[in-house]
């Protein structure tokens, strides 16, 4: 199959980069952040997560972070939704996506939202026909995809299964998450190929941590699947609280490196992102783990 042209780089840094660090992220660096990845040409970004205060601290202050988003861009804003309460909050903070989450695995999914895979199931099914006939489009992420921290090997007529009802109630797209980075070229391939039986190519977005080293490498089979879209976290930020061992994402900064260098055009403006990345790198007071990062750092940016 042809690569696809275009990619939709989803930014989640602000979400899943932040959810796992150990300090707090102060609210006003938290927007500035979100300002400037908007002027580096970030179209589609997560910027909090409207779960319980309780189980994701850092997060505490979604509500305030959206009530100062630029709104003047045309960028699609998401948000993590768990359950009616959270929907409420999303609607209220006039977000474009609500981004429901569930796991393909029992164990996971009891300790990432308190409830098994098919009492989620059945609740997000009934959020989403909600949330789409209130005029809102929801997507969703699949966690535990390629593999579970907990459970080990995660059968695809799961995640198949999971990602069929939810497309059915009214998802628009299904992330396919993997949650700790244990995804390699092959598994991506043979996970795309079942699905893609039954599901488009423009059905599907890949939500790869890079825990092994091996993300960029399973996106290439993504792009060769005609995938275009693909989940990132400036420098490489973030984790999921509940799978242990889980590193960040794959690092928008070097992915938007690879897909230019491959001609393929993301709207994502490398100096201006560099940019942010050192003001969350400051702010966070940490190094980031992306190439990069260190690219820039070493001034052989340009
Ligand atoms: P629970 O304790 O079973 O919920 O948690 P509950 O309904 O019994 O409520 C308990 C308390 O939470 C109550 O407050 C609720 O009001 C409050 P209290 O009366 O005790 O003061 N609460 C809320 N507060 C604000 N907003 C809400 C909300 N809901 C309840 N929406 C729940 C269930 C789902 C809420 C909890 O487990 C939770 O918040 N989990 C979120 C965990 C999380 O965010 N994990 C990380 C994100 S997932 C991830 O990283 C993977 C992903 O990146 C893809 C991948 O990499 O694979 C997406
Ligand atoms: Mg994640």
């Amino acid at each position: 199959m042809e690569w696809p042209m275009q990619v939709t780089v989803w930014e989640v840094g602000p979400r899943d980069g932040l959810q796992n660090e150990a300090a707090f992220l102060a609210t006003e660096d938290k927007i500035a952040w979100i300002h400037m990845l908007a002027d580096a040409g970030v179209s589609h970004l997560e910027v909090s997560s409207f779960v319980s205060p309780r189980w994701i601290p850092q997060l505490a202050d979604a509500d305030e972070v959206c009530a100062h988003l630029p709104r003047d861009r045309g960028i699609v804003y998401a948000a993590l939704v768990p359950n009616l309460q959270g929907l409420e909050r999303a609607r209220q903070a006039a977000l474009d996506v609500a981004a429901i989450f569930l796991s393909a695995s029992e164990t996971h999914s009891q300790r990432n939202i308190n409830k098994g895979v098919a009492p989620a199931l059945a609740q997000y099914r009934a959020l989403t026909e909600t949330a789409v006939a209130g005029g809102m489009r929801v997507r969703a992420y699949i966690s535990t995809v390629f593999g579970c921290p907990y459970e080990g090997e995660v059968d695809v007529d799961t995640v198949r299964r999971i990602a069929l009802t939810l497309l059915e109630a009214g998802v628009y797209e299904v992330s396919l998450g993997d949650t700790i980075g244990v995804a390699t070229p092959r598994s991506t391939e043979a996970v795309l190929s079942s699905l893609l039986r039954d599901i488009r190519p423009a059905q599907l977005a890949l939500h790869m941590h890079d825990t092994r080293g091996a993300a960029l490498a399973n996106l290439v089979v993504g792009l060769q699947h005609g995938i275009a879209v693909m989940d990132s976290s400036l420098g490489g930020l973030g984790g999921c609280p509940y799978a242990p061992g889980a590193a960040g994402n794959v690092a928008t900064d070097d992915l938007v490196r690879m897909l230019h260098g491959c001609s393929v055009v993301t709207g994502i403006d490398e100096g201006l992102l560099a940019k942010a990345g050192a003001f969350v790198a400051e702010r966070l007071h940490t190094t980031l783990a992306s190439k990069m990062s260190r690219v820039y750092a070493g001034g052989a940016g340009s």
